[in-house]
């Protein structure tokens, strides 16, 4: 079979680990050739390729990004048909079945290709956000945690030399999941995420007991998304996707200043941003990748057609890409209540 192979939306380590995967359990398995789609769906309706092989695929697992490059290319916005783009491009270069590696908007493309076009196709999800149906986790995430985690260390020890607040923004989109793991493992004082709209003045009351306690110092992580009981998310209208999202960020400015005011405690913000998404992926996310990229290719082999791989519990399954988009993945209440424990 020729398989081709695409990775679409925001970057996330782990991609590279996938492609390699994808190619060598194709090569193990017989007479498999593969193409490579050069930035997401753009690549594959302008026939932007490069050639596969165990050679060009050999030296990534570690690293960081994609060799393929990504865009979030929107072929169901695109002048002149995408999808029958599409479906000329794979016909000239003799595709069988794509895998198109991607979060919400890469796959749901790929979910209507198999729908109305019935392209052969089977998913694989990754994104930090860890927000996609269908699997326990995405790629990409535990490293997100792990840089997040990282950078609340280091604001841990700068805060208590200062006697400051520290505000910690990180990303996530309308999940807390970076922000739950991260400051759990962190041990903010608070956490703030998109399921759970804010008080402000709760927030600060809180850190004002803390303080009347005994402590000098907190940390508040916050997500991207998170947004006041009576106010929005912190965003640029004018930025929107091709996906129609708006560019988030913003939120730890307000809350460095609101923070500030009404406590008269110092405080100090830092919004961490595409750190997050950047560099070499922890052990983790490599042999998930690796298992994804493998299952996906055995997959394409059944002719399991119009799936994901996803993991649910330690098992890579597979799962209706139609069902799997269905609902976002939002926080599980029970792990924020866990946090919730040590807040304060
Ligand atoms: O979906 C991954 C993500 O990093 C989000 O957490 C964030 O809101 C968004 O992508 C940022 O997108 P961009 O790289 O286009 O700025």
């Amino acid at each position: 079979m020729r398989v081709g192979i695409l990775t679409g939306g925001g970057d996330c380590p782990g991609l590279n680990a996938v492609i390699r995967a994808v190619v060598r359990r194709g090569l193990q398995d017989g007479d498999n050739e593969f193409v490579g789609f050069r930035y997401g769906w753009a690549g594959v309706m302008d026939g932007n390729t490069v050639e596969l092989t165990k050679e060009t695929t050999s030296g990534i697992l570690h690293r960081g990004g994609t060799i393929l490059g990504s865009s979030r290319t929107n072929p169901y916005k695109e002048d002149g048909g995408g999808a029958e783009r599409i479906r000329r491009t794979l016909e000239r270069h003799g595709v069988d079945a794509l895998v198109p590696i991607g979060g919400e908007d890469t796959l749901g493309v790929a979910r209507r290709l198999w729908d109305e076009e019935g392209i052969p196709i089977v998913g694989v999800p990754k994104t930090i956000d860890n927000d996609l149906g269908g699997t326990d986790f995405t790629f990409g995430f535990q490293t997100a945690v792990q840089i997040a985690t990282d950078a609340v260390d280091r604001l841990h020890t700068t805060a208590e030399s200062h006697d400051r607040v520290m505000i910690l923004e990180v990303m996530g989109r309308h999940a807390g999941w970076i922000a739950t793991y991260s400051g759990m493992a962190g041990g903010a004082d608070a956490i703030l995420v998109p399921e759970r709209p804010f008080d402000v003045d709760e927030v600060c009351a809180s850190i004002e007991r803390r303080h009347a306690s005994g402590h000098t110092f907190s940390i508040v992580v916050v997500s991207e998304g998170a947004k006041p009981v009576d106010g929005v998310e912190v965003a640029d209208e004018q930025q929107t996707d091709a996906f129609g999202h708006v560019r988030l960020g913003g939120i730890a400015v307000q809350l460095e200043r609101d923070v500030e005011r009404r406590t008269g405690f110092e405080s100090r913000m830092t919004i961490l941003g595409h750190i997050q998404r950047g560099g070499t992926p922890i052990a983790y996310d490599r042999v998930l990748a690796t298992r994804f990229g493998v299952a996906a290719m055995d997959a394409v082999s059944d002719g399991a057609f119009g799936q994901m791989v996803g993991l649910h519990g330690s098992d890579i399954v597979r799962v209706d890409l139609e069902q799997a988009l269905r609902e976002p993945k939002l926080l599980d209440p029970r792990l924020y209540e866990t946090a919730e424990v040590f807040f304060g």
